[in-house]
Parts: C-alpha cells; sequence; structure tokens
C-alpha cells in the first residue's frame, strides 16, 4: 500500500505540473480529491489492510490527502492571481489619452436672436405673456380693430382652420388676452410663431414674432421711439439710431415703421441697406383706442404703445443669411457656425 500511495504521490505531481487551465485543475480535484477519486479509494483499501498496520496506513493516506489539497489550493491561487493581472491588464486605460470629442449642440440662431432680445427687454421690464398659437378671428383680428370684411385682412394671408378660428397671422393677439387680465400697469413681451401663406425668400409660412405692449398713464409715441432707441443699440451696436415713418396698422393710431441706420456701412448706404442707409425692423405705434375700448379699459385714463418684430429678419439682418429656408432645413453645415 506504501508502495501505491508512492507512486499516486509521483503521479499526482505529474498531473499538476500539466494543469494548464481551471478546468483541469478542477478535474484534478475530482480523480484525487472526489468522491470517487483515488484518495478516497485509498480510504476503501484500508479494508484489506492488517488491523495492527490500519492506524499507520490511516494517518499517511490522511497526510496524503492534506498535502494533495494543499497543492490544490496552491495551484488555485496562482491561477487566481494570473487570471486576475490578466483582466487588469486587458482593461487597463490610459487616463493621459485624449478624450473622444462629442459634438455638443447649439443653439438655433432664431433661438440666439430671441434670447438676446427677451435679454434687453427684461431688463427694461418687461414680463414675458404667451398666447395661443391657434387662435379665435375675435383675438386676432375683430377685437385688434379688424372688422369681418375690414381690407386689413387682406394684408395677412390667414391659414383658418374653421370659419371663426385662424392660425395666428400675428402675436397682437396676445395684446387683447394681456389687457383682458385686467391688471394694470403692463409692460408684456410676447414672443411666439406666427403663421402667413406667404414664402418667397424672405417670407416662411411659419415665422417668429416678438410682440411688446405697455399701457399705463401718459404714455405716448415718443416713449415707444425713446425705448426702441435703447433696444436697437443694445442689440446692433452702439452707434445705431433709429427713424420712424409714418404706417398703417388698424390696431394703432398712429402707427409707425421703424427703421435702423445701416450697422453695416454707417448709413452711408450699402448692399445691405439697398443703398438708403436705413433698414426696416419693425412695426409699431400708440394703440388705438378702440382697442382699449375693447378690452375695457378706459382711454381717456390710460394710453399706451405696442410694436411686433420679425424675429427671423433681425436673425437674417445681423448674421448676413440672405434665404429665410436656411432656418428652417436644419442643415448642419449651416447649423453649427452659430456655435460659441
Ligand atoms: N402685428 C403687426 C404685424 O404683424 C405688427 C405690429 C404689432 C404693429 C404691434 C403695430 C403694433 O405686422
Amino acid at each position: 500500500m506504501e508502495a501505491k500511495i508512492k507512486a499516486l504521490r509521483e503521479q499526482m505531481e505529474a498531473a499538476l505540473a500539466s494543469v494548464q487551465s481551471k478546468e483541469e485543475l478542477a478535474n484534478f480535484w475530482q480523480s484525487y480529491l472526489g468522491k470517487k477519486g483515488s484518495i478516497a479509494g485509498l480510504m476503501k483499501g484500508l479494508g484489506s489492510v492488517a488491523k495492527e498496520d490500519r492506524p499507520a496506513m490511516g494517518k499517511i493516506i490522511n497526510e496524503f490527502k492534506q498535502q494533495a489539497d494543499a497543492r490544490y489550493q496552491e495551484i488555485r491561487a496562482k491561477m487566481d492571481e494570473l487570471e486576475l493581472a490578466a483582466r487588469n491588464k486587458s482593461e487597463q486605460v490610459d487616463i493621459t489619452m485624449p478624450a473622444v470629442r462629442r459634438d455638443a449642440g447649439a443653439l438655433h440662431p432664431i433661438t440666439i436672436i430671441r434670447n438676446e432680445m427677451v435679454d434687453v427687454f427684461s431688463s427694461m421690464g418687461f414680463e414675458i405673456f404667451e398666447g395661443p398659437e391657434i387662435e379665435d378671428d375675435d383675438h386676432n383680428f375683430t377685437r385688434l380693430n379688424v372688422a369681418k370684411n375690414h381690407p386689413a385682412r387682406d394684408m395677412q394671408d390667414t391659414f383658418y382652420v374653421a370659419d371663426d378660428i385662424v392660425l395666428r397671422t400675428h402675436t397682437s393677439g396676445a395684446q387683447i388676452r394681456r389687457m383682458d387680465t385686467g391688471k394694470m400697469p403692463i409692460k408684456m413681451l410676447s414672443p411666439g410663431r406666427v403663421f402667413r401663406s406667404d414664402s418667397d425668400a424672405t417670407h416662411s409660412p411659419v415665422f417668429h414674432q416678438m410682440e411688446g405692449l405697455v399701457v399705463d398713464r401718459n404714455i405716448t409715441l415718443c416713449d415707444l421711439q425713446g425705448m426702441l432707441d435703447e433696444f436697437v443699440k443694445r442689440l446692433f451696436g452702439g452707434d445705431v439710431k433709429t427713424r420712424l415713418r409714418p404706417s398703417y396698422f388698424p390696431f394703432t393710431e398712429p402707427s409707425v415703421e421703424v427703421d435702423v441706420s445701416c450697422f453695416e456701412c454707417g448709413g452711408k448706404g450699402c448692399g445691405l441697406c439697398k443703398g438708403t442707409g436705413w433698414i426696416e425692423v419693425l412695426g409699431g405705434g400708440v394703440v388705438h383706442q378702440k382697442v382699449l375700448e375693447n378690452c375695457g379699459i378706459d382711454p381717456k385714463v390710460y394710453s399706451g404703445f405696442a410694436f411686433g418684430i420679425g424675429i427671423e429678419r433681425i436673425a437674417m439682418l445681423k448674421y448676413g443669411i440672405n434665404n429665410i429656408s436656411l432656418l428652417y432645413e436644419n442643415d448642419l453645415r449651416f447649423l453649427k457656425q452659430f456655435k460659441d
């Protein structure tokens, strides 16, 4: 039996030396230390050993078993260590490598200009008040002093949703909604999308406007011009001036078209201002008495001014964009130019 153990021990060492993988190691464990393994076999064989030799033999087998187990543990630990080292190596990251850059988005030019305009007007105390894009005839036209058969309805090519419901043709309906709240005084800014059946290089069926309305005691056209002077200086730069030209809107009287001195040529005349030295930027005027009355505001006590600015127009002027459709095509080559 001793000879058998000796042979087995040598065999075991040889088997261990050839173990390459965890799987092979597990097989080793099965064939030596498992329930049906060689060492268990030796134990069974004890029955045939002479009674007096059994304790000594048993001890030898036990020692062999412990030894086999120790060798097994040792190799397993070494394998674990190697495996961990290999994993650490394969998962290693070089933190000094430059990161892969992800393209960050940028604000759309219309959003940039709208934000700039909101900033300027907010600093003057204007508050945002938004109206609905789908508007009724009453707010979009009638109470703004544009009666059903008023020829001014032809000024704006309207999309009708139903008989009395339109896609708003301007943000002026928000004036009525704000005055209806009855809270005085009013200093309202109303940006939003508007819709007109019109399309060419400078007109789009969907575009954006920014409405302004101020109603208080003793508000005059001078207040409008003073405020707009400040506005265009902040938006276009220090030396830009404004000029008012008489115009017509049914909801303002008097009505004005507001020009700024050309910020490209300083007023000498260039391609941008078509040689005139002036660029038209918005429409406005003194709120018509009838409009105040339509909203239950006494025109003997209160007066106001209103204006409407086309946001696309300002963006096109400021950035030198020659076709409005560029603003809606979402061509990345165009949009990327507006990254900070
Ligand atoms: N709503 C007018 C337009 O769309 C602009 C405007 C607003 C004019 C307020 C006067 C006062 O053309």
